[in-house]
């Protein structure tokens, strides 16, 4: 963060200067529609049908109403809890929230405060920064190591004991580096920090097959807070639904900080109905890791750069500038997500993993756009 003195508002009303100084999180959403879009790690499929007919059987009057909650932390725990759990989960630690971008927010608003720290890791997903920006947080961000951008698990471990910080921020498997960490590992840090709080974004652990909350118990672990979403695997990326499954204490004060009707009746229907066809997310996921198998063989036979892990997302670093492969793949109509000023991976185009087809798409178009 820039230590710049804030400036006056031009309406003679001046913001928090927390406010002032930080800048906002922007992403390039516009004019996506009808191009094969590997650039946000979504399902490139949609969602469920069964989510698509929910939808359409809303009644018009149900718009007019503020949206009810009642039985969807009841529906999250089911679903979770049909894997197998150390410890099952119950309602009152599942938080609903707009969006787990939103989930981040409020975890931020209600525990960060001004000079407080947050330790994390670079790089990674680019919302955390702003939200400890906006209240007024320090940020320690340690690179991952290596070639293979391995977790930086021991200095981790030394910045826990030796600053204590408020909040630690661990994307698993990370975006966009694909990094995973595993969950004991988590709960370790954890357990030996009981006055940090512990935030475990696993917004791909579906792709991955391990989670922290396999191995957790939520009672004896309170510091643990981990975010799950319906954007990414079941589709619904667009409605906005994201979940924090805590500690009953935490969620209660996460949940203060959030308005009562944030989110909305379309989500928590397409919720429902997505939380219920597991089946129909197992299959994508599935079709989503044989692409991953394939499209990895390219790569390695291609001889080019590239690194792929735990995500539905891969990097790859053109051999020619990779502006132009950028916007030659756009030109073909494939859109992937340019990873220009972040550490470690300048120079790296990020490519979200879809179905076996779209790989075989994106690949013909970046082989012509990469001409050696
Ligand atoms: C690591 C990570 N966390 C959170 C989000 C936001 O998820 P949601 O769509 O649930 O707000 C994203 C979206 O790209 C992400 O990559």
């Amino acid at each position: 963060m820039k230590s710049s003195k804030p400036t006056k508002s031009i309406t003679g009303v001046s913001p928090r200067p927390e406010v002032e100084r930080m800048q906002g999180y922007k992403a390039p959403l516009e004019g996506r529609r009808n191009l094969l879009r590997l650039d946000f790690n979504e399902n490139t499929l949609g969602p469920s049908p069964h989510v698509v007919e929910a939808l359409r059987n809303i009644p018009s009057h149900h718009i007019s109403i503020y949206p009810e909650y009642d039985g969807l932390r009841e529906a999250v725990t089911d679903n979770l809890n049909a894997k197998k759990r150390y410890v099952p989960i119950r309602p009152e630690q599942v938080g609903v929230f707009n969006g787990v971008d939103a989930a981040i927010h409020a975890i931020f608003h209600a525990y960060g405060d001004r000079d407080d720290q947050l330790v994390t890791t670079t790089p990674t997903f680019g919302y955390y920064t702003p939200c400890a920006h906006m209240q007024g947080m320090k940020i320690l961000a340690f690179p991952y190591e290596g070639g293979n951008y391995n977790f930086p698990t021991q200095k981790i471990s030394t910045a826990l004991s030796e600053y204590k910080p408020k909040l630690l921020l661990i994307c698993n498997p990370n975006n966009p580096t694909g990094t995973t960490i595993p969950a004991q590992q988590i709960i370790k840090f954890a357990n030996t920090s009981p006055n940090t709080l512990v935030v475990v974004d696993e917004l791909y652990e579906a792709f991955l097959g391990e989670s922290v909350l396999q191995e957790v118990d939520l009672d004896s672990t309170p510091n643990l807070i981990i975010l799950r979403s319906l954007s990414k695997t079941a589709g619904l990326a667009g409605l906005r639904i994201g979940f924090a499954i805590g500690n009953n204490n935490v969620i209660n004060r996460i949940n203060r900080v959030v308005g009562p009707y944030d989110v909305n009746s379309f989500a928590v229907i397409a919720a429902l109905a997505a939380l219920k066809d597991q089946v129909y997310v197992d299959s994508y996921v599935k079709e989503v890791l044989i692409a991953r198998d394939w499209i990895k063989k390219q790569l390695f036979k291609s001889g080019r750069r590239y690194h792929l892990e735990g995500g539905n997302y891969l990097l790859v670093w053109p051999k020619q500038d990779p502006f132009q492969v950028e916007a030659s793949l756009k030109a073909a109509g494939v859109l992937v997500r340019n990873m220009k000023g972040k550490p470690l991976i300048d120079g790296a185009l990020r490519v979200s993993i879809g179905t076996s087809n779209q790989m075989k798409q994106f690949w013909e178009a970046f082989i012509n756009s990469d001409r050696v």
